[in-house]
C-alpha cells in the first residue's frame, strides 16, 4: 500500500521560486508575483506587542488552544464583525496559521472515504490536506461566465451518501471571486437539507475591494451549528511569518478531537506571536483598510496592463490579491508546449516574473494562469510595464 503523503505534490509555487531564486543567483532581479505574502510590515502596535512580551518573559507554554486575552478578542472579533454564535472563547481554537488549522479540522472531521465537495480551481492545499485526512475531495467546478460565483444547484448534485463537508472560500484564491450572500444562503441550504458540515475558510475577508462585503458563511442562520469557520492573521496583518490563525466551531465533539490533535501537533502557537495577536485584534482597523487600499491600487494597475497583453484574459478579482487569467487559444507555447506551465516558465526565462501555473489548482485550472499581486506596489508597476512586451514577444 502506498502512503498517502506520497500523493501529496511538493508543491507548484515551490517550484516556480525555486526557478526564481536561480534567476537571481545569475544577478537578475525578480518580480515575486508568484505567491500570495503581504509585502507590508506587520502594523507598529502588534510589532511592539511583540516586543512587550519578549522583555516581559512571556516565553513559556502557553494554553494549548491559545491564550485566553487572545481567544476573548477572537470571541468579541467573529461575533461583533462576522456575526458568529460563539458559545464561549473555549469554542476558538488557536493555530500555527490558517494552513495548519484546516489541517486539524480534515483530520479531526473525516473518516477515510469521505467526501468533502470543494471548488475547482482552489488553492491547491485544500484538497491535499482532505486527502492527508484519507477523506476524498471532490472538485465542482466555478463557472467562469458566472464571474466563479458558486454553483448550488452543482454543488447539490455532488452530494453522495460519503459527503461530509462542504468546503467554501471567500474570498476566493485563486480566481478573486467574492460570494453573494444569496449563493452562501443557498449552500447551507443545501447542507441543512443533507446534513452535512460547512467548512468556511476565510483567510481573505479583510482583502476586498469597491464596495463589496464579506459574508461569513457561518452566520447564515441555516449554516448555524454545522459550520467551522478557519480565519488567518497573515493577510488582514501581513502576519505570514509569524503563524497564526484560528478556528471557530461549537460542535463539541469535534471540537474535543481538535484540542488533542492540537496538543499532539504544535501544543500551542509561539506565545509572542499570540500576543501580537490579541493587539492587532484590539486596535483600530486603519492599517488593514490602508492595505486593502493599496491592493485594489495594484489589482488595477495589473489588470489593465493584461487587458494591453497578447493570449490572456484576465477576470478583475473583487477579493484577495491575485489575478486569475485564462489562456488565449493562440498563445504559441513555449519549448513546443502549450499548457499553462509554459506561459509560467517563458515568464520566468523572458522577464524574471513570477506567476503559478493554472493547473496547480485543480483540473478546472488548466490553461490558466495566476498572478498574485501582494509583493510591493513597485514590483507589480515593474511587471506590468514588462507584461505586454514580454507576452507580445513569444509570438511566432
Ligand atoms: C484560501 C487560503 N486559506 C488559507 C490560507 C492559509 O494561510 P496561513 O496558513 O498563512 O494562515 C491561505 C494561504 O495562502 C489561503 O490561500
Amino acid at each position: 500500500m502506498t502512503n498517502i503523503i506520497d500523493q501529496v505534490s511538493l508543491g507548484a509555487i515551490v517550484q516556480v521560486r525555486d526557478r526564481l531564486l536561480e534567476q537571481t543567483a545569475r544577478g537578475r532581479k525578480v518580480l515575486r508575483l508568484e505567491s500570495g505574502d503581504p509585502s507590508f510590515d506587520i502594523p507598529i502596535h502588534v510589532r511592539e506587542a511583540m516586543e512587550k512580551a519578549l522583555r516581559d518573559g512571556l516565553t513559556h507554554y502557553t494554553a494549548s488552544t491559545g491564550i485566553q486575552p487572545l481567544r476573548e478578542a477572537i470571541t468579541r472579533k467573529v461575533t461583533g464583525e462576522n456575526g458568529l454564535t460563539v458559545a464561549s472563547p473555549d469554542s476558538v481554537v488557536v493555530t500555527n496559521g490558517g494552513m495548519h488549522g484546516l489541517y486539524i479540522l480534515f483530520r479531526a472531521l473525516l473518516d477515510p472515504g469521505d467526501e468533502v465537495i470543494l471548488p475547482d480551481p482552489m488553492w491547491t492545499e485544500i484538497g491535499e490536506n482532505i486527502r492527508l485526512a484519507s477523506g476524498i475531495p471532490v472538485p465542482v467546478r466555478l463557472p467562469p461566465e458566472a464571474g466563479y460565483q458558486y454553483n448550488p444547484l452543482e454543488i447539490e448534485s455532488a452530494v453522495t451518501d460519503r459527503t461530509r463537508a462542504i468546503f467554501v472560500n471567500t474570498p476566493h484564491n485563486p480566481t478573486g471571486a467574492v460570494a453573494d450572500r444569496i449563493t452562501l444562503e443557498a449552500i447551507a441550504a443545501i447542507a441543512e437539507k443533507h446534513n452535512l458540515l460547512l467548512v468556511s475558510d476565510e483567510a481573505y475577508e479583510h482583502v476586498i475591494f469597491d464596495d463589496e462585503k464579506h459574508t461569513s458563511l457561518g452566520s447564515i442562520p441555516a449554516a448555524q451549528g454545522r459550520t467551522v469557520s478557519v480565519f488567518s492573521m497573515s493577510k488582514t496583518y501581513a502576519m505570514s511569518g509569524l503563524r497564526l490563525g484560528y478556528l471557530v466551531l461549537n460542535d463539541a465533539l469535534t471540537l474535543d478531537r481538535i484540542k488533542k490533535l492540537v496538543r499532539c501537533t504544535i501544543n500551542g502557537v509561539n506565545s509572542v506571536t499570540q500576543y501580537g495577536a490579541a493587539a492587532a485584534l484590539n486596535a483600530p482597523q486603519d492599517a488593514t483598510r490602508a492595505m486593502a487600499r493599496e491592493y485594489q491600487l495594484r489589482r488595477d494597475i495589473l489588470f489593465d496592463a493584461l487587458e494591453e497583453s497578447p493570449y490572456v484574459k484576465a477576470f478583475k478579482p473583487h477579493g484577495a490579491f491575485y489575478m486569475w487569467a485564462r489562456i488565449q487559444p493562440d498563445w504559441p507555447g513555449y519549448d513546443g508546449k502549450a499548457d499553462d506551465w509554459s506561459m509560467t516558465n517563458y515568464l520566468i526565462d523572458q522577464s524574471a516574473i513570477g506567476s503559478a501555473p493554472g493547473s496547480a489548482f485543480g483540473p478546472a485550472g488548466a490553461g490558466h494562469i495566476r498572478f498574485a499581486f501582494s509583493c510591493s506596489t513597485a514590483q507589480v508597476r515593474e511587471a506590468a510595464s514588462l507584461l505586454p512586451g514580454a507576452l507580445q514577444a513569444a509570438k511566432k
